[in-house]
């Protein structure tokens, strides 16, 4: 109890790491020094075989001896464990797979990083679209809110703040269908259009507070209030841009596409189709002619 007390010695385990480690190499080297001098033994003593004491005398390969090929065999094992010390396991080693496993787990790390930030920005978007299907399940449903797009094979939709195509079918269609009902729009869609459309009601999404269009156009500051303007035209439409459209995917019913088999450079896409969310019901194809510069399709989708 009062005796010395006995000093243990101190190593932390790095130190144990590289002493294990010089320990190890060592092992390696003596091994192969041995394998060096049984080459050499063994090489003089297969020569000796052969040539002195006849064994094997008559046996050749592509008319050499055989001793050659035993040796030179041999010689490949050797070359392969020389190899196998001083670059496999010298870089190769234990300190090298745990580097690689450090990069992994910061790669890994980071990527976390970033998914946690995207949910982060997605998350009041995700919030959103819940609160408005429990109100449309408390509320019993009476507007199919419609989606009306043309986007292009790599789903460009738009570039500098306009169309990219003229298809004339696909006008005349984006007519007839919204035609008598309410459309709804990001502020830069509506500022794309020379003047407002006739026969339609405009609703404008904007975060201004003080935004100015002429008289009969809605402006509202949030997707959900202008769905909510909307509610009692039994199909309102989303009719774009990019971000409306982002937004909207999550909230909508119905999605009419047209599909420009074309790619095309652009500054705003429609965002991709999930087929687990969307059932294709319709699906015309049309050709190219003098008033269509591309082949495109009518597509329709409902929500599954
Ligand atoms: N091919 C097609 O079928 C089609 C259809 C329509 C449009 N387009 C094209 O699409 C492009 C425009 O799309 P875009 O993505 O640039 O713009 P956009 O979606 O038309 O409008 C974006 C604007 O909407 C407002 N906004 C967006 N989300 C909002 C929210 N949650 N609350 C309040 N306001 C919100 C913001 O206005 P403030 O900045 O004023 O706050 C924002 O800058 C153009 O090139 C157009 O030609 C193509």
């Amino acid at each position: 109890m009062f005796g010395k007390k006995k000093e243990q010695p101190q190593i932390d385990k790095e130190q144990l790491e590289l002493i294990q480690n010089a320990q190890k190499r060592i092992k390696q080297k003596k091994r192969l020094y041995v394998h060096f001098v049984l080459f050499l033994i063994g090489s003089v003593f297969i020569i000796i075989a052969n040539t002195v004491l006849n064994i094997g005398k008559d046996f050749k390969l592509l008319g050499k001896e055989w001793f050659l090929f035993a040796i030179l065999i041999w010689l490949f094992f050797l070359i392969y464990h020389v190899f196998n010390v001083f670059i496999t396991h010298k870089f190769m080693g234990k300190s090298w797979e745990k580097k690689q496993l450090d990069k992994l787990i910061i790669q890994q790390k980071t990527r976390i990083e970033q998914l946690k930030n995207e949910l982060h920005k997605e998350a009041p978007l995700i919030a959103e679209s819940e609160r408005y299907n429990e109100s449309l399940n408390k509320k019993e449903k009476t507007s199919e809110l419609t989606i009306i797009v043309a986007a292009a094979e790599n789903d460009a939709i738009g570039k500098d703040n306009k169309l990219i195509w003229h298809l004339s079918d696909d006008l005349k269609r984006f007519k007839s269908l919204t035609n008598g009902h309410h459309i709804i729009m990001g502020r830069k869609t509506f500022e794309s259009f020379p003047k407002p459309l006739p026969n339609r009601t405009h609703v404008v999404i904007t975060r201004q507070t003080d935004y100015q269009a002429p008289e009969g156009v809605i402006i509202v500051n949030s997707l959900e209030d202008a769905i909510n303007v909307a509610k009692n035209d039994p199909q309102p439409y989303i009719i774009g841009g990019g971000e409306i459209y982002k937004q909207a995917l999550l909230l909508a019913d119905k999605i009419e596409l047209t599909r420009v088999h074309e790619n095309f450079e652009g500054d705003a896409f429609f965002p991709e189709i999930d087929a687990s969310v969307w059932t294709e019901t319709t699906n015309v194809f049309h050709t190219k002619d003098d008033k269509h510069d591309y082949e495109f399709s009518f597509l329709t989708y409902v929500r599954k």
